[in-house]
């Protein structure tokens, strides 16, 4: 057992709430008894990561991980017993006695604990000397100058390192710590000869944190403000506690805000990540000059889905980067942009300009990227066809990396007012594009990734032209239909038609094949009859129980997507606001499946009948299905299989 007195290990077990341990890391989300987030072990786009605050366990039903406070803590970590103990006692202000170095604590410790613990030691010593050497005073008035406060300066445990050779190297091996430590941190450099020396010298330290606040690496900037030489920043190099492509920094300090806002602001620098911080801008985390990767994409998403790119203002550096968000609308969150004037960077436009103004200024300028992105190729491409149809399909580029096909839509649509052209051959683009992809992936037919990628997207592209089951499909665009119909049965769609009115009219002809929806649409055709628009009420106390139930489903699942959207109705619209649209597509998609089925039964007659006549006439009736099948299918945008 670890060297921690039984009675505080008793403490710290009784005072680490699960919840809340486990909340820094993922966001919960409560569902009956327990609290539920996507699993941080394993990649999962549904949860099936619960937490049951009253047992004080988590249990992953994807990956099978599972376990108490410390264990979560072991897991995340990779630390030991005793680490993890010692990190929850941090968290609760409960005190733990110092370790004094001991072969027998020694032992228990993991590789990785030996890592943090000597990046923890030059982080302190670095503090130490920012704040109480006499050296260290040049540091502070260079923070100074940036604007920075000692409030903001403790919060970031900023430091300095001694213009000298092997300070910290020197200090460490004093007090103990192994040389080889000093060296996969990259603390320490160790020359051919043997000559060890500091990696960090005569610089402002800046430690970056993982998101249980640990050190695991450092930024440096210099003082000198244009030393050729050597290179404004340098940072620590990849360890075995810090690898750059899972780490953000300022997310040990942001979490919590972003949670609570969910949004993340994202910057270049460490300057824009303090200077924003000290504003009363809590939620942001930086990059540090490299292009974003998708760990870190995978980082922000466990706990906002929410992402404003704050961009220095110019515009080539704009461009450049471009590409880099295409991979976060792969991941499918929500992507803001902000600008800055030209030669601006959030730091220096925050000090410029107050926090307020600056708070002011993000909010008005904050922007939807694919707009963005549209206006900006727009504007190019203004009055040079070939250079539109290029922006088109850049734009496509982008719009094709969304995951959800409703949203995809709603840019679609945007996107033909912002480019003044007709929706549909941006749907068309699309469509073009996934069908070039798909024939590339199947000539390389590779790797067994390519392939199942090849087979989603064919899954994708059946569910909107050949349903594995037809009698699904079907069930489905129905139930589409009547969801709108409970949901917005008042909303005036178009001439003065609302939902209901609108809906019955196109459907004249249509019959609804699933018994309980057949029945649901002959209760809202009653009612109109009588004079009333149905509401809510009607269908959820409607006397027969089938009907009570479907509509309270019905009406308890609007889409999720209008839920997500709720809290950003700034920047994307709200389903009902898109309704006319959404409605429209709704009857096109079950007139569509309809003219199939019809299709398929006259298919059916015609291997049946003999009489040349009567081949002749349920031939001309398939033509005629078959060219409203383009119809419809050209109205959405689908390609219709010959
Ligand atoms: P910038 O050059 O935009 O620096 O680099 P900055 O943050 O505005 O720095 P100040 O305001 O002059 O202090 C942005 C980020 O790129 C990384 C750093 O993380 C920096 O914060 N960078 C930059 C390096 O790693 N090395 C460098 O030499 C320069
Ligand atoms: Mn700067």
């Amino acid at each position: 057992m670890s060297l921690i007195p039984k009675e505080v290990v008793d403490q710290i077990l009784t005072q680490a709430d699960i919840a809340e341990v486990v909340g820094d890391f993922v966001s919960l989300k409560k569902k009956g008894q327990n609290l539920w987030a996507n699993c941080p072990f394993h990649h999962e786009k549904s949860p099936s990561f619960s937490v049951s605050p009253a047992k004080g366990i988590y249990k992953c039903f994807g990956c099978g991980k599972a376990g108490n406070s410390v264990q979560f803590i072991m897991d995340v970590e990779g630390t030991s017993f005793p680490e993890a103990l010692k990190y929850l006692a941090k968290k609760y202000g409960i005190e733990v006695p110092e370790d004094e170095p001991n072969p027998e604590y020694a032992k228990e410790q993991s590789e990785r604990d030996s890592l943090y613990i000597v990046s923890d030691f030059a982080s302190k010593h670095y503090q130490h000397l920012l704040h109480q050497h006499e050296e260290g005073s040049i540091g502070q008035s260079y923070l100074k100058e940036r604007g920075l406060s000692n409030s903001t300066i403790k919060k970031f445990e900023l430091g300095y390192s001694l213009d000298a050779w092997s300070d910290l190297t020197d200090a460490a091996l004093k007090a103990g710590y192994k040389q080889k430590y000093l060296e996969s941190t990259g603390l320490t450099i160790v020359k051919e000869d043997g000559k060890k020396y500091d990696r960090f010298r005569g610089r402002v330290m800046f430690p970056i944190h993982n998101i249980s606040g640990r050190v695991i690496g450092f930024g440096a900037r210099t003082l000198k403000s244009n030393d050729k030489k050597s290179p404004k920043y340098l940072n620590s190099p990849e360890s075995d506690i810090y690898h750059k492509s899972n780490v953000l920094y300022g997310m040990y300090q942001a979490r919590q805000a972003i949670r609570m806002q969910d949004t993340c602001y994202m910057v270049e620098g460490y300057l824009d990540v303090l200077s924003l911080h000290q504003g009363g801008i809590e939620n942001v985390v930086a990059s540090s000059g490299t292009s974003l990767t998708e760990g870190q994409i995978k980082l922000i998403a466990r706990y906002t889905q929410n992402i404003t790119v704050l961009y220095d203002g110019d515009a080539a550096g704009i461009k450049a980067s471009l590409r880099g968000i295409d991979l976060i609308l792969e991941n499918g969150l929500n992507v803001n942009v902000v600008t800055f004037p030209a030669g601006e960077d959030p730091d220096s436009y925050i000090h410029k300009v107050g926090d307020e103004k600056f708070k002011a200024y993000v909010a008005e300028h904050a922007q939807d990227f694919i707009s963005f992105k549209a206006s900006l190729y727009a504007e190019e491409a203004k009055g040079n066809p070939v250079k539109k149809a290029e922006a088109i399909r850049e734009i496509v580029t982008s719009i094709s990396k969304i995951p959800d096909p409703i949203k995809r839509s709603v840019f679609f649509q945007s996107c033909s007012l912002i480019f003044d052209i007709d929706e549909q051959l941006l749907i068309s683009e699309y469509n073009k594009m996934h069908l070039q992809e798909r024939q590339q992936k199947q000539q390389r037919s590779g790797s067994p990734e390519d392939l199942a990628e090849a087979e989603a997207f064919e899954a994708e592209q059946e569910e909107i032209q050949k349903p594995a089951t037809e009698a699904d499909s079907l069930k489905r665009y129905e139930r589409e239909i009547v969801r709108m119909l409970l949901n917005y049965p008042d909303k005036v769609l178009v001439d003065g038609q609302n939902t209901c009115q609108y809906m019955l009219e196109q459907l004249e002809d249509v019959e609804f094949r699933t018994p309980l929806y057949a029945r649901l649409i002959e209760v809202v055709k009653e009612k109109l009859q009588q004079g009333i628009i149905p509401a809510a009420d009607d269908f959820i106390n409607y006397p027969d129980q089938e009907i009570r139930t479907e509509a309270t489903n019905l009406l308890s699942d609007p889409y999720e997507l209008s839920h997500n959207w709720e809290t950003h109705q700034i920047y994307v619209p709200h389903e009902s606001d898109l309704l006319p649209y959404g409605a429209e597509r709704a009857v096109l998609r079950l007139k569509w499946r309809n003219v199939q089925l019809l299709m398929k039964s006259e298919m059916e007659k015609l291997r049946l009948v003999t009489d040349p006549a009567e081949q002749d006439r349920v031939l001309q009736i398939i033509f005629q299905l078959k060219s409203f099948e383009k119809q419809i299918g050209d109205l959405l945008g689908i390609v219709v299989n010959k």
